[in-house]
C-alpha cells in the first residue's frame, strides 16, 4: 500500500518535471510541486527499504564530494568534421551522394554549443552519465547529471532494455548571465561563454551545487543493438515519446537548397533561443546508409556540421590598458570606439599577451575587426591595414609595457609563458589584495567576515598592508569605519583568532605561494613536518618529494629567498599559527599501512574521496589511480567502476569496504 503511494507520488512528480522543464508547460504551481516533493521525502525517510536512485527527490544532490571514475565509452564518441561556407556543404552533399549512389535525406538540426554527454539507460532507467573525455573513456558524472531536470531518470514507453542516447549539456543564457553576475559581485572570475560554463558545472565534485545551476540538456543522437526506427529522424521522434528534450528545430531535407534554407532561417532566428548554438548539424537519415558510409579515423562520413560565422565588426582602437590579477599576470585590454556586436555595445577587447599583440602589428588608431564568438568578452582578430592608407598620421606601434602600472615594477616573463608578470608581490595592490582573499577563503584559513570589499575598505583605510596584519587589526580602529560596525569588527577579530588553530598544511596553503595548491601543500607539510625545515629544502629534496615536480620546486624557492616573505612568515608565526604538523598528526602519522598501494573506487557514504587520500598518506600509504598486480587493496564503495572491478576480479586484488578500512586504520566512523 505505502508501496504504491510512493510509485504514484514519484510518477507524478516524474510528470511535472516533463511539463515543466522538457514541454515549458506546467500544469500545478511550484508549491504544489514542492509539497507533493516534500510528501514523497517524507515517506521515503520513513520506507527506506523503498529507496529508488532515480526517484525525483534524488534531483536535489548531495554535499558528499565524490571524484569522477573514468570509463569506456560503449561506443567512441566521434566529433564532426567543420564547414564554414555554403560550398563545403555542397562538397559534402556530393561526397554523400557518390558514396551512396542512390537517393538520400539529409537531418538537419542545430548545433548546440555545450558539453556532450552519453546516457546509458537500462530496463528504462538511468544507468550512468559519461562525458566525452578522450572520445574513448570519459568521467562518469551520473550524481550530478541527475540533477539536471529536463533529463527523464525513468522513461515512459516501451524502451529497449539497454541504449544510449548522446546530447548536449547546456547553461541557458540567462542562468549564465546570473550566474557571472553573482560571480562579479564576489570578484571570482567570470565563465567566458555558457559552454565553459555548463562543462565546469559539469565538473563540479558537490552535486548540490551543480543542481543549483539548471543546467538544460538536448539530445540528438541513439545508439544501440535494437533501436526502435532505421531512421535517425525516427529514433529522435520516439526519443520524444519516452521524455528526452529533442529541438523542434530538426527537418528533413531532400535537396542542397533546402539544406542551404535551414542553414539561413536559423542563422538569424538562433538568436531568439534560451541557449547558445554555434552551427548546423546534417546528418544522413538512414541508418543503412549511414552505415554504408562508415567513419574516418576522426568522424563519421555520414554527417557533418556547419558553423555559424562570428558576428564581426570594424572599429578604432583607442589606446591599451592593462590590468594587473592577483598572480601578478598582465592582461592588456584594448579600448575601442563603442560599436554595436550581437545586440551588446563593444567598448573594449581583450588582447591577452604580448604575443599576440605583436601578432597583430598593432598600432594605436587602427581600425580593428572585433568578433564575439559565443564569448563574452570580444577579442580583436584584424587590422584592418587597407584603412590605414588614407589614415596619413599613423598613431605609435602598440609596445606591451615594461612596468607595473599598478606599482611601477619592472615586469618579468617566465620562461615558456606567454604573459608577462609583475614580480613585485609583497607592494603591488592587487596581488595584496588578491592575496589576502585567497588568505582567508575557505579552505585556507578560513576566517570569517573578511570579504573582497571589506578587504578592499581595510587596505584603502591603511588597516592592512599584508596578510600578517590581519592579526594586529583592533577593534576600535575596524568599528570606527562607517561601513563596517562594531559586529562586523568583533567577528574579525574572532574568525583571525580562530584561525590560529587551521592545521599547518592549510596555513602552507594560504601563503599563496605559486603552484602550491591545496594537494601539493599537504604533501610538501607531510613531506617536511614543518616551515623551517621547507624554507631550507633545496631544489633536490624538494623534487624528491611524490608529485613535486620542478616547476613547483622552483616556485617554492623563489617565494623563501624573498626577505619580505621570511618576515611575513615569521611574523604570522609570532602571532601562533601553526606552523608545524601537529603532534597529533606526527604520532597518527601510523605505519599500519606502510609500503601498500590502495586504490580508490566508486562513491563513499561517510567520508569524501580526499578524505580517504589524507587517510592513506597519514598512514603510510601510497594512493595510486589504476589497478595492477601491485595493488594491495581497493578502498570500494558503492558504483566501483565495471573496468577496475574486472581487473581486481583478474589479478585476485582484494575489495575493502570503507567501514573496515576505517576499522583498519582505527579512524572514527563520523
Ligand atoms: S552529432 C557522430 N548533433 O558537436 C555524431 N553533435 O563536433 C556525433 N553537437 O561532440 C555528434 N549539437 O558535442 C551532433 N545536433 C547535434 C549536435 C552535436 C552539438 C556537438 C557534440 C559533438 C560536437 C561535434
Amino acid at each position: 500500500m505505502i508501496k504504491l503511494q510512493i510509485e504514484t507520488l514519484r510518477r507524478e512528480l516524474e510528470q511535472h518535471n516533463y511539463n515543466y522543464y522538457v514541454l515549458s508547460a506546467p500544469t500545478i504551481s511550484d508549491i504544489e510541486f514542492d509539497q507533493k516533493l516534500h510528501q514523497l521525502q517524507l515517506l521515503e525517510e520513513q520506507y527506506p527499504e523503498f529507496f529508488d536512485p532515480n526517484s525525483p527527490t534524488q534531483r536535489v544532490g548531495s554535499d558528499i564530494a565524490v571524484g569522477f571514475e573514468q570509463v569506456a565509452h560503449v561506443y567512441p564518441m566521434l566529433s564532426l568534421g567543420n564547414t564554414y561556407s555554403i560550398e563545403e556543404v555542397q562538397d559534402f552533399y556530393e561526397r554523400v551522394r557518390k558514396g551512396l549512389n542512390e537517393d538520400f535525406e539529409l537531418v538537419c538540426e542545430l548545433k548546440y554549443d555545450g558539453t556532450s554527454i552519453s546516457l546509458i539507460y537500462e530496463k528504462g532507467a538511468l544507468l550512468r552519465a559519461v562525458t566525452r573525455g578522450d572520445g574513448e573513456k570519459g568521467d562518469d558524472v551520473t550524481a550530478n547529471v541527475k540533477t539536471i531536470r529536463s533529463i527523464p531518470l525513468r522513461l515512459n514507453g516501451n524502451c529497449p532494455d539497454l541504449f544510449e542516447i548522446r546530447g548536449e549539456i547546456l547553461m541557458p543564457w540567462s542562468v549564465f548571465d546570473d550566474l557571472n553576475k553573482e560571480r562579479e559581485d564576489q570578484e571570482e572570475q567570470l565563465f567566458a561563454n555558457p559552454r565553459n560554463a555548463a562543462s565546469g558545472t559539469l565538473k563540479l565534485q558537490n552535486s548540490k551545487q551543480v543542481a543549483a545551476r539548471k543546467l538544460d540538456a538536448y539530445f540528438y543522437y541513439m545508439l544501440g543493438e535494437k533501436l526502435p526506427s532505421d531512421l535517425h529522424s525516427g529514433n529522435l521522434m520516439v526519443a520524444r515519446s519516452w521524455g528526452f528534450k529533442i529541438s523542434d528545430a530538426t527537418k528533413i531535407c531532400r535537396s542542397l537548397s533546402e539544406v542551404s534554407d535551414f542553414i539561413n532561417f536559423w542563422d538569424v532566428e538562433r538568436k531568439n533561443l534560451p541557449v547558445a548554438t554555434d552551427g548546423i548539424v546534417l546528418k544522413v537519415n538512414s541508418l543503412n546508409q549511414q552505415k554504408n558510409l562508415g567513419y574516418t579515423a576522426k568522424s563519421p562520413r555520414w554527417a557533418i556540421a556547419y558553423k555559424f560565422q562570428a558576428e564581426k565588426a570594424v572599429t578604432r582602437l583607442n589606446s591599451v590598458s592593462y590590468q594587473v590579477g592577483r598572480t601578478g599576470a598582465v592582461t592588456p585590454v584594448a579600448n575601442l570606439d563603442p560599436v554595436q556586436l550581437s545586440g551588446t555595445t563593444v567598448k573594449r577587447a581583450s588582447l591577452h599577451n604580448a604575443d599576440i599583440i605583436e601578432a597583430l602589428d598593432l598600432h594605436v588608431g587602427d581600425m580593428v575587426f572585433v568578433e564575439k564568438g559565443g564569448e563574452i568578452i570580444p577579442k580583436i582578430t584584424a587590422v584592418d591595414k587597407d584603412a590605414r592608407e588614407d589614415n596619413f598620421l599613423m598613431g605609435d606601434k602598440v609596445q606591451f609595457i615594461k612596468k607595473c602600472p599598478e606599482c611601477g615594477a619592472d615586469l618579468v616573463r617566465y620562461e615558456g609563458e606567454a604573459a608577462h608578470y609583475c614580480p613585485n608581490e609583497n607592494a603591488c595592490p592587487p596581488q595584496i589584495k588578491g592575496k589576502m582573499e585567497h588568505f582567508v577563503s575557505r579552505k585556507a584559513m578560513n576566517i570569517d567576515g573578511l570579504g573582497s570589499e571589506t578587504i578592499n575598505l581595510l587596505y584603502q583605510n591603511n588597516l592592512l598592508r599584508n596578510i600578517a596584519d590581519i592579526y594586529e587589526l583592533k577593534i576600535p580602529d575596524l568599528s570606527r569605519l562607517e561601513r563596517l560596525g562594531s559586529k562586523s569588527a568583533y567577528n574579525i577579530k574572532d574568525g583571525a583568532e580562530k584561525s590560529k588553530e587551521v592545521p599547518f598544511e592549510r596555513v602552507l596553503f594560504a601563503l599563496g605561494i605559486r603552484f602550491v595548491g591545496e594537494t601539493v601543500a599537504k604533501k610538501l607539510a607531510f613531506a617536511f613536518k614543518n616551515i623551517e625545515a621547507i624554507k631550507k629544502a633545496s631544489l633536490e629534496q624538494l623534487v624528491a618529494v611524490d608529485e613535486i615536480g620542478e616547476r613547483i620546486a622552483q616556485s617554492v624557492i623563489r617565494y623563501f629567498s624573498d626577505e619580505g616573505n621570511i618576515e611575513l612568515v615569521n611574523r604570522l608565526k609570532s602571532f601562533g599559527l601553526q606552523m608545524s604538523l601537529s603532534e597529533e598528526k606526527l604520532q597518527a602519522r601510523g605505519e599500519t599501512l606502510a609500503g601498500m598501494s590502495i586504490v580508490i573506487s566508486g562513491t563513499f557514504a561517510l567520508h569524501s574521496r580526499d578524505e580517504y587520500k589524507t587517510m592513506i598518506e597519514m598512514n603510510g600509504g601510497k594512493n595510486v589511480g589504476s589497478v595492477s598486480a601491485k595493488t594491495s587493496f581497493i578502498l570500494a564503495g558503492e558504483n566501483m567502476g565495471p573496468e577496475k572491478l574486472k581487473k581486481a576480479e583478474k589479478l585476485g586484488v582484494k575489495l575493502i569496504d570503507e567501514n573496515s578500512f576505517l576499522s583498519m586504520i582505527k579512524e572514527e566512523k563520523s
